[in-house]
Parts: structure tokens; sequence; C-alpha cells
């Protein structure tokens, strides 16, 4: 077909628009489609050779018609774009609901955040604090206390606003609108949990407006999404959005200062102190099924020293509540402490793990305490 002059191509084209069912073509017919577009015989005698000859007059031109006739079927096929008013937009209608967890002990900000939830009030909160002191887990349960639907939303550095507001989708064909979480939040009144915002980039400034309470327009459909009542964000981070200093959260950005105004409140959070820490590893401890409240007691006040130390920069790293309780659930298998606490730990490197197992040593060895006799451990582990 490529072959074939333009001209010749055009002639084919015709009778195949012009007889679609058909691909055997009289000598007449081929001549008076050319005829029409003022063509002459050198333009539609490559129609006519030998060898497509059928019978005297007529030509049989399926090897070439066919091939044509797909191109232009496909071509046919594909739609234009509908318009964005007429795109049909749809969202995941079920519904999240946190669920009570025994194992969660209430402390800190837990009372004001589970308030914030019960009011219904938009106020954006913004929860900062280290790694696995239990951000995430605090906000999820007091959603799960109040009743409050809670949509969680994990941030990267990926995310943007095709992974908030939503984007176009094929459903069983169809190319639709698909609503993403912020949207579905917006609309049932949820709590919209941005975990981890600081490792967003400014692809997330389609917040902006959201994160002051307004309607937002989603540009791919020009629908109008209102908050509904209710509707609330809280994140979460492990700085307060102006990067990491000491490099610790290589991963956390410098958040916009424009974004961080639009919090009302901002909470950072700490790691609990040793009793509430201490309640938190029984309850783990129920749990896993492996009580041993010596050990909880230990453990708890070996994290509270490694703490302090790292706050006075005497070591690199620190011992989170999630790594306790990491500690108490491989000791649930393992029901060794020392072996529990040596694979919870091997992921730092070998100098702090050293200084770890080192301080452990000195919490739980009882030929230390008999040695010096009545020793007040926290005096006698200072660094
Ligand atoms: N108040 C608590 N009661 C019981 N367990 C807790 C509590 N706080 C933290 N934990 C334990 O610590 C784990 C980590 O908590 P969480 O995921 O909320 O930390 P995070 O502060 O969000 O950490 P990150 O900054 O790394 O996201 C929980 O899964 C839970 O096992
Ligand atoms: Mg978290």
């Amino acid at each position: 077909m490529n072959n074939l002059k333009k001209s010749t191509q055009i002639i084919l084209k015709e009778l195949a628009t012009r007889y679609p069912d058909s691909t055997q073509f009289r000598k007449n017919a081929i001549v008076e489609v050319g005829k029409e577009f003022g063509y002459t015989g050198k333009d539609w005698d490559p129609l006519m050779q030998k060898d497509n000859r059928v019978k005297i007059g007529t030509y049989d031109l399926a090897g070439l018609i066919e091939p044509l006739r797909e191109t232009m079927v496909s071509n046919s096929v594909v739609k234009m774009p509908q318009s964005a008013a007429q795109m049909q937009s749809i969202v995941n209608e079920e519904k999240t609901f946190a669920k009570t967890d025994n194992s969660f002990v209430p402390w800190g900000a837990f009372s004001d955040i589970v308030k914030i939830v019960k009011s219904n009030m938009f106020y954006p909160t913004y929860i900062s604090g280290l790694s696995g002191n239990g951000k995430t887990f605090m906000v999820e349960q007091a959603c799960a206390k109040v009743g409050k639907e809670f949509i969680r939303v994990q941030i990267n550095p990926e995310t943007d606003e095709d992974d908030l507001l939503g984007g176009f989708r094929l459903i069983d064909g169809e190319t639709v609108f698909s609503k993403g979480p912020v949207l579905k939040a917006m609309e049932n009144g949820a709590i919209l949990l941005l975990d981890e915002i600081d490792r967003a980039t400014n692809k997330i400034m389609c917040l902006q407006g959201i994160l002051e309470g307004k309607p937002v327009l989603v540009k791919k459909t020009g629908e109008i999404v209102e908050p509904a009542e209710g509707f609330n964000v809280i994140a979460t981070a492990n700085t307060k959005g102006k990067g990491s200093e000491d490099g610790r959260f290589t991963a956390a950005s410098i958040i916009d200062d424009a974004f961080l105004e639009r919090f009302t409140i901002s909470v950072d959070q700490q790691f609990p102190s040793l009793n509430i820490e201490k309640k938190i590893v029984f309850k783990h401890m129920e749990k896993f099924n492996c009580m041993d409240i010596d050990f909880a007691e230990k453990l708890v006040l070996w994290a509270d020293i490694i703490r302090k130390t790292f706050y006075d920069d005497g070591v690199d790293e620190v011992i989170s509540t999630r790594r306790l309780c990491h500690i108490v659930q491989t000791f649930s298998i393992f029901e060794k402490r020392d072996k529990a606490i040596d694979l919870c730990i091997s992921r730092f490197d070998s100098d702090t793990k050293e200084a770890f197992l080192d301080l452990y040593s000195k919490v739980d060895a009882d030929e230390i305490v008999e040695e010096t006799g009545d020793i007040n451990a926290e005096e006698t582990y200072e660094v």
C-alpha cells in the first residue's frame, strides 16, 4: 500500500469507503472513482495488474484494501476525549473507621486530639516528634474512640495531586475520574491524616486551599468539592517542617512556610514517661502472651537512659517506643531477653549497637547490683 502513489492510495481509500463490503471491483468502478478525482490511467492502472485480475474486467484488491480498512476502523474508534464536564466521577463509597486497639495506652496529647476530633471543627493540626513515639497510632485511636471516619494518606516524595485529589482511571472500558482520598474525606466529613507530611515535595501544594477549609476546584473535571461538616486535617511528621538539622531524617523535606502557616496548632510529641512506656510494654507483653514485669521495667529504663544519652550527644540513635514493642514481640518468639534485644537493634551501626548492648547489660546485670550494693540504676548508668 505504501509503495503506491498518493493518487492511487486515494482511489483505493474511496473504493473502500464507497463499497464497504467488497474486495473485488469492476474496472469501470475503479476508473469512475479515479476520474472523479481528476486522475488518469497512470493513477489507477497500478490497481489493475495481471496478478489482481480474477476474471476479465474484475480485479481483486483484498491484499491492499483489507489492511487499509483496519486502519480506517481503528481510527474511527479512537474517541475524542470527553469534555471535562461530561466526565463521570466515581468515589469509593466504603467508609473507613479505625478500630479500637486494646494495646493502646492514652497519654500526652491524646485527650486534646480526642477533643479536636469531637469538636467536628475544621482545625488543621500538625504533630511532630521523633520516629516511633506513637503519633500515627494516637490519631488513629482518637478517631476510633470518637467513632469518626478516618482516612490515612501516607505521604512520600512522589505523592502528587493525582494521588491526593484523584485522577482518570479506566474502569470497565470507560475513562472515569476516580476521586482520591482527600476529596473522599472532604465529602464524607472525615478526619484526613496526612502521615509523614515532611516527606512531601511541592507536588502537594494542591492542598493549600484545602488547609484553609475552602472548597476545591478539581481541575480535571471542573467539579467543585465542598468540605462537609466534620472534615479536618491532621498531619504527622518527624520534623517541624524545617528539614532535619542533625541529618537523622534525610528524607525530611522543608515544608513551604505558607503551607505550615495554615495549620492552626502544632503539637511536639516527646517520648512517653517511664511509667507510661512501662504500661505500653505491659500491654504488648499481654498481647503477645509473654508477660515479664522485670524485663518490662528494665527495657523502659534502658530506653530512657539511651534517650538521655542521645540528648546529651552521647549516642547517635534512640530506642523508640516502637522498637521496645518490637523487642517484646521478638521476646515472645525466642523467649530470650538478650536475643530479642540483639535482633531488634541489629539495624543500627556496630558502634551504636555495642553501646546499646553495653547499656543494657548494666541495667539487667544482677551481678552489678550485687557488686555495688544499693545502687540507683539511673546514677549507675550515667554516660
Ligand atoms: N500510646 C501507645 N500505646 C501503645 N502502643 C504504642 C503507643 N504509642 C506507640 N506505640 C507502639 O509504637 C508503635 C509505633 O507507633 P506510631 O506508628 O504511631 O509511631 P509514629 O510516631 O507515627 O512513628 P513515625 O514517625 O515513624 O511514623 C505502635 O505501632 C505501637 O506498637
Ligand atoms: Mg507515623
